[in-house]
């Protein structure tokens, strides 16, 4: 397994070219199941997820063709299987899509229990009561999930939590289900709104994606499309935080900045210079960070995904601050990586505070999941001497050519294979 190295102190300067948003190419992609013509998808980001989700349809029997590097043509119309394939599906979260998508054209779907990112339990439970609201029925064996129904009937379905999953699949498997299905507590994350986007220029009816409640009135065909992905908010999000924390100036290029309010939002309270353009913002730090609080929340609330990378950059603002994790009870397993390079953060469940230290001293470490990852990366960037970043998988999950963008932008920073070390001349 390769792993990055990186030698700290370069700051970060010039423009970077945000890819498309993940979280909502890998809704997109399987929501095409239910079209019965081909779908163009544009502003594809190149990312191991999406080559999982994208093989998963193909192993279905969709038929696939890569225009570009960004573009993808699929056509779902020779896909007969409802089974979903295990061996990749159990690696990845967003596999649990199929589940809805499938039950919306076959009325019977089979997948196995989502992996993903390991923040501790979590559950479907929502979108089984999604499912089940439908009319669809379920049986959970040997870590499948089976959802089988005579025919989908729109109904009203109150989210017991903000969940961008459930949501999601809820609206695959109403889209054309036989009436009007109402999602209320909805999440409203631009992915969310993006799936609804696509879903209507495939001749869908949703409405409301974006506030709390959406309404779905079912039609019987779904047609073929092109479509183009938004840019992702937290790889934008990430490359902010990493200006920031090298004391930068980056321009962050095809982005939606009203997307990246909460995260702006928390710069400036930083101290960091944060300048909004149509479709770019540029972000710039002259001066020491300031400490601040965060509570992560459902959007547009500040985003846990981008979590970890805040929180190097807190580690080496002046003073206290403390970070509430509002979503996922298990996701400052980063923190003892962290630490090795030096922060002071001491966790309590899902509290984190975090005592400003002058710089980080670099150290090898691991990304123990996507964003974890990303973090690293920028403590690397920002700490004296030479890091490597181990398991760097869990990243190229989620970030096209980090390594190219990042360098780029003057950072130091190479891929290598896990048994080669670095010289001598690199590492004083
Ligand atoms: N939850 C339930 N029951 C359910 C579903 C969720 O109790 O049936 C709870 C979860 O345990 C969690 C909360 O609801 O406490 C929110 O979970 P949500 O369903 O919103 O998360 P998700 O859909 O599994 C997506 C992103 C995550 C991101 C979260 C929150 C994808 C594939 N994943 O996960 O992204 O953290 O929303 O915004 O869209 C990432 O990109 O790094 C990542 C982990």
């Amino acid at each position: 397994m390769d792993k990055f190295v990186i030698t700290g102190g370069n700051r970060l300067t010039g423009e970077v070219s945000i890819s498309g948003a993940k979280n909502a190419a890998i809704a997109i992609i399987p929501a095409v199941i239910l079209s019965e013509g081909v779908c163009r998808i544009e502003n594809v980001p190149n990312i191991t997820d999406v080559t999982a989700i994208t093989r998963m349809l193909y192993d279905l029997g969709a038929e696939i063709r890569s225009v570009n590097k960004s573009t993808l043509e699929i056509d779902p119309r020779p896909i007969r299987s409802y089974v979903a394939s295990y061996e990749l599906a159990r690696h990845m979260r967003a596999s649990y899509y199929l589940l809805g998508a499938l039950l919306g054209r076959f009325s019977h779907a089979v997948v196995t229990m989502p992996g993903g990112c390991d923040f501790g339990v979590r559950p479907i439970d929502q979108h089984l009561k999604g499912f089940s609201a439908l009319g669809a029925s379920y049986k959970l064996e040997s870590g499948m999930v089976d959802v089988y129904c005579d025919e989908l009937v729109g109904n009203n379905i109150y989210m017991d939590v903000v969940t961008v999953g459930a949501t999601v699949n809820t609206m695959l498997a109403a889209v054309r289900a036989k009436g009007t299905t109402v999602i209320e507590n909805a999440a409203k994350e631009p992915h969310i709104v993006d799936l609804a986007n696509f879903l209507n220029t495939m001749g869908a009816d949703v409405r409301g994606a974006g506030t709390d409640v959406i309404k779905i009135k079912g039609v019987e065909h779904l047609h073929g499309c092109t479509y183009s992905i938004i840019p992702d908010q937290i790889e934008a999000g990430t490359y902010m935080a990493a200006a920031a924390a090298t004391g930068g100036d980056v321009l962050v290029k095809n982005v939606i900045p009203k997307h990246l309010e909460s995260i702006s939002a928390k710069l400036e309270e930083m101290g960091v210079e944060v300048e909004e353009y149509d479709d770019a913002v540029r972000v710039r730090r002259t001066r020491p960070l300031n400490k601040c609080n965060i509570k992560t929340m459902p959007h547009p609330g500040f985003p846990t995904d981008m979590q970890p990378q805040i929180a190097v950059l807190l580690s080496i603002a002046k003073g206290t601050s403390i970070i509430n994790e509002g979503i996922w009870d298990n996701r400052f397993r980063y923190v003892e990586e962290l630490k090795r390079m030096g922060a002071q953060i001491s966790v309590d469940g899902k509290v984190a505070v975090v005592e400003g230290v002058e710089h980080l001293t670099a150290a090898p470490v691991k990304a123990t999941d996507l964003r974890a990852g990303a973090a690293m990366l920028i403590a690397a960037m920002c700490a004296s001497g030479v890091s490597s970043v181990e398991d760097i998988q869990h990243i190229e999950r989620g970030y096209e050519d980090v390594e190219g963008k990042f360098r780029a932008l003057g950072a130091d920073i190479r891929r290598v294979q896990e048994q080669e070390k670095p010289s001598v001349a690199q590492a004083v």
